[in-house]
Order: structure tokens, then C-alpha cells, then sequence
């Protein structure tokens, strides 16, 4: 029995009020929350640092207190300074584009030695060849179904043979890793994205902007049961 995972996007959320839309989505049923970090150098987009993270971290929390994990993608390079500066601000799990290290199981290995959880983040052409050598030592894997940088885009469908394959390798791993799919993501293609293998959904303007998030996350839900 697949436990499914919906993930909010912040990035589609409003700046003005982050705390409070953090504080919705939660009582809307978010899983976790997707904090999405950009440097305009890996990616031509600039979003919201260590700092915010920290502001953010009280928010995420069910309304009887249980933390709700901060789920945080790096689309910076280099890594790991950042990686470090999130684990300080309270990040639960950190993802990273292995082409954005230039020593990707060292930037694992950092990430997890802080006890947060490491994850490799992959883009539309980007090969999962890298797994042959980190599928051991992360508890994510993320895969792109846009190309990072902006909310609202169109998901990319080639991506769903790349999470058939990445469910493949998670099997053959044995391990229990958490198979991620971010961008793109709506009510009426959800089903067709964890059919092919994923169990947690980013969504970013699917939810935000919407009327009624808990509407939004129960037509996910109610697609994926
Ligand atoms: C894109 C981000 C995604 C994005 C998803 O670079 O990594 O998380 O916010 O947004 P939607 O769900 O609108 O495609
Ligand atoms: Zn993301």
C-alpha cells in the first residue's frame, strides 16, 4: 500500500503573507512543504534563502503541533554552503541537482551528517546514471517535470519513463526512498504520475492561487486512492 505525499510549492505561494499561506496549505492537508531555492546562477531565478526557512519552520506545523517536514530543493551551485546553511535553519530534507556539486556523494555525505535527510534532483535531460554510486546513501529522489526556475510551466511527459526507471532502481535498492515528482503537477494528471512510479507530488500553482487549497489536495488525493 503506497503512502502518497502531497507537496505545496511555496514558490507559487504569496511573498506577502508566506507564513500565513504556510499555515493554510498545512491546515489544507499538506504532507510537506516545498521550498523552493534558487540562486539566478543555476537557474535564472531568484527566490528566498536560509533565512526565510527559519521564519517559515514555526509554520509548518498541524494544528495539534506535529511538524510538517520542510522538503528543500536547491537550484544553486555550488552546493554546499547552502546545503549546510538550510540544515541550520531547520531544513528536514535537502535536495540537490548532482550536476550543480562538483563532488556529489561528498555533498550527500555532508547533508546527511547533520541528520537531515539528502535527496539528488534531476532535470528533464539529465540521466539518473549517477544513482549507480548514491542510490545507497539518499532518502529522495526528485525528478523534474519541468525545467527549474518557474512556476506554471507544462510537465514534461518523457519524464514519466525516467520515474519508471528510478522506481526500478529504488526496488532493486531495497531501500525506502521517497520518489518525488515536481512540476506540472495537477488533479487530472496526478494518477498518471504515480502510476508510473512516484509517491510524492510537488504542486506549486495547481494549489496556490487557487480558492479552496483543501479542495485542490482532496481532488489529488481523491486521484490517487
Ligand atoms: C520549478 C520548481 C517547482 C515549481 C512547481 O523550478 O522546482 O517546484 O514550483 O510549480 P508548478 O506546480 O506550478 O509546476
Ligand atoms: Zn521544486
Amino acid at each position: 500500500m503506497t503512502t502518497y505525499r502531497i507537496a505545496p510549492s511555496i514558490l507559487s505561494a504569496d511573498f506577502a503573507r508566506l507564513g500565513e499561506e504556510v499555515r493554510q496549505v498545512v491546515a489544507a492537508g499538506a504532507d510537506w512543504i516545498h521550498f523552493d531555492v534558487m540562486d539566478n546562477h543555476y537557474v535564472p531565478n531568484l527566490t528566498f534563502g536560509p533565512m526565510v526557512c527559519q521564519a517559515l519552520k514555526p509554520h509548518a506545523k498541524t494544528p495539534d503541533g506535529t511538524p510538517v517536514p520542510i522538503d528543500v530543493h536547491l537550484m544553486v551551485q555550488p552546493v554546499d554552503a547552502l546545503a549546510q546553511a538550510f540544515a541550520d535553519a531547520g531544513a528536514d530534507l535537502i535536495s540537490f541537482h548532482p550536476d550543480a556539486s562538483t563532488h556529489a556523494h561528498r555533498s550527500v555525505q555532508a547533508i546527511k551528517a547533520r541528520g537531515v535527510k539528502a535527496g539528488l534532483t534531476f532535470n528533464p535531460a539529465a540521466s539518473l546514471d549517477v544513482l549507480d554510486w548514491l542510490i545507497d546513501d539518499i532518502d529522495l529522489i526528485l525528478i523534474m517535470s519541468v525545467n527549474p526556475g518557474f512556476g506554471g510551466q507544462g510537465f514534461i511527459d518523457s519524464a514519466l519513463r525516467k520515474i519508471e526507471d528510478a522506481r526500478r532502481r529504488i526496488e532493486a535498492s531495497g531501500r525506502d526512498i521517497r520518489l518525488e515528482v515536481d512540476g506540472g503537477i495537477k488533479p487530472d494528471n496526478i494518477r498518471r504520475v504515480a502510476d508510473a512510479g512516484a509517491d510524492t507530488f510537488v504542486a506549486g500553482s495547481a494549489i496556490f492561487g487557487k480558492p479552496d487549497y483543501k479542495g485542490v489536495i482532496d481532488q489529488m488525493r481523491a486521484a490517487l486512492s
